[in-house]
């Protein structure tokens, strides 16, 4: 049997992960990445993907690809893609790709949509409401703040905003002018903020629970603590400094990212609390799903969840992908071959499937594009930083000196010219490298990761110093 060629369709430090677990299989003789990032071709047996001299950036064109390089498995990691109907687009060509189709990926493209679902399949979630008129939404606000004093809320604008578009507001206050900002101005979140959801923010802690679903059956993955707001506890003054250079008049809010670290095992997922997730949760939304709308759901399901005080879970959101940190600490402690995986689940296998994991532990470290400052003269000033705004085309520095072991993912990079013309390394976006190293303990692979991060640089490079802190 010759080897297997597999696509993967992602530009980030997600797919980085994928490609690398895809690469570990025996089976697999070439793993290709699009759209990709200077990180794809660091991996063994990894290429980006080239069509006609190009990057293939369409679904037309990756389909194109596909066919070019007679590839045996796509798998498509972003939200974006699987919504724009990647997969019906390459099933109708009689390609074998993995993930939910169109009519599946409304579970993440309208959280609106996907709460009225879930509430109909009996699925726990938090008291809610959607709302298209920002005025009707003032008051919804304005009745629940008066009749639920020092209970906040969390607005989440309905469509896709990158991992960042919802925002827990904790005063009326906060909540009126989160409103005002994404339906009415500036329009945070663009045309995904046009419709919100609103719900009563619940008391818990908070978990991202990822399974696998052939469309039949689904099977939990292990998870990983992450890390969501761009500051630690102790940066109050960093935090009221991006406020400012972003406009933002709630100074003191720690703003959301699609996420700044994590680790996996995850320090209280246990086996009880997971296979409730699963039969109160996972198992009725595939199999509801499948009931409610005919579409089977094949593929990651990621639901966001929070756990109350009583181990009891609600739904936040789901999200019809893998994680990004989270993979990126996930896949590395697979030892179940990830071909063969994904071979199960496109062939409705998955109740034949159990999967194996290291117990090692993996912690990863984001390096973000941070606060910096060009001079005006040079079209620049001072910016906040991602989540905000930020500069990109930093050249980068220092990952020769990173430890052998250690698993450097690329969220946002490129190979280019510096201007003597040396091939240099540059940032093309906020998160910019995902920096994972192993250890048979938590604090041993968190040591790892710290030191060996100090040893990159770029300018404004900045990253949090509590990941897996409190947990050792
Ligand atoms: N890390 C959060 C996400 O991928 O949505």
């Amino acid at each position: 049997m010759s080897g297997k060629r597999v696509f993967v369709v992602d530009a980030g430090g997600r797919g980085n992960a994928i490609a690398h677990a895809f690469a570990r299989s025996g089976d697999v003789e070439m793993v290709y990445v699009a759209p990709g990032n200077a990180g794809s071709e660091m991996i063994e047996k990894c290429r980006l993907a080239i069509l006609q001299g190009k990057p293939p950036k369409t679904i037309s064109e990756m389909l194109a690809f596909a066919r070019q390089e007679k590839i045996d498995l796509t798998f498509v990691g972003p939200e974006g893609y699987l919504s724009d109907g990647i997969v019906n687009t390459f099933q109708e060509d009689g390609q074998r790709i993995l993930g939910p189709g169109k009519d599946a990926a409304i579970l993440e493209n309208s959280k609106c949509r996907t709460k009225d679902l879930l509430k109909s399949l009996k699925v726990p979630v938090p008291p809610c409401e959607n709302f298209d008129d920002p005025s009707a939404a003032g008051e919804y606000v304005h009745q629940f703040c008066s009749e639920n004093p020092g209970q906040g809320l969390v607005i989440k604008a309905d469509g896709l905003a990158a991992g960042k578009g919802s925002v827990v507001c904790r005063t009326e206050e906060e909540a009126l002018s989160t409103i005002e900002r994404i339906m009415t101005n500036p329009k945070l979140f663009g045309q995904a903020g046009e419709r919100i959801e609103i719900e009563k923010r619940l008391e818990g802690r908070e978990l991202m629970f990822f399974a696998l679903s052939d469309g039949r059956t689904a099977l939990p993955l292990q998870s990983a603590l992450d890390y969501k707001q761009a500051f630690s506890a102790d940066e109050a003054v960093a935090v009221r400094l991006f406020n400012k250079l972003s406009n933002n008049p709630n100074l003191d809010n720690n703003p959301n990212t699609g996420g700044m670290g994590g680790f996996s095992p995850h320090p209280w997922l246990d086996e009880e609390l997971a296979q409730k997730i699963m039969n109160k949760i996972a198992l009725p939304t595939v199999r509801g799903f499948h009931e409610a709308t005919g579409h089977e759901y094949v593929g990651v399901i990621y639901f966001g969840l929070m756990i109350s005080d009583e181990r009891e879970p609600s739904v936040l959101e789901i999200n019809v992908r893998l994680g990004d940190p989270e993979t990126q600490v996930i896949l590395p402690r697979l030892e179940t071959d990830f071909f063969r995986l994904s071979e199960a689940v496109l062939d409705r296998k998955l109740d034949t499937v159990q999967l194996q994991w290291s117990p090692d532990y993996c912690l990863g470290i984001c390096a973000i594009s941070g606060r910096a400052i060009k001079p005006l003269a040079s079209g620049g000033g001072e910016r906040p930083g991602y989540p905000g705004e930020h500069y990109t085309n930093m050249p980068i520095t220092g990952l020769e000196k990173v430890d052998p072991g250690i698993l450097i993912y690329h969220n946002g990079t490129a190979l280019g010219q510096d201007a003597a013309g040396k091939r240099k390394l540059f940032t093309t976006g906020g998160r910019v490298l995902t920096l994972v190293a192993r250890g048979r303990s938590l604090a041993e692979a968190r040591v790892s990761a710290y030191e060996n991060i100090k040893r990159i640089r770029f300018n404004g490079m900045r990253y949090r110093k509590d990941i897996g802190l409190g947990y050792l």
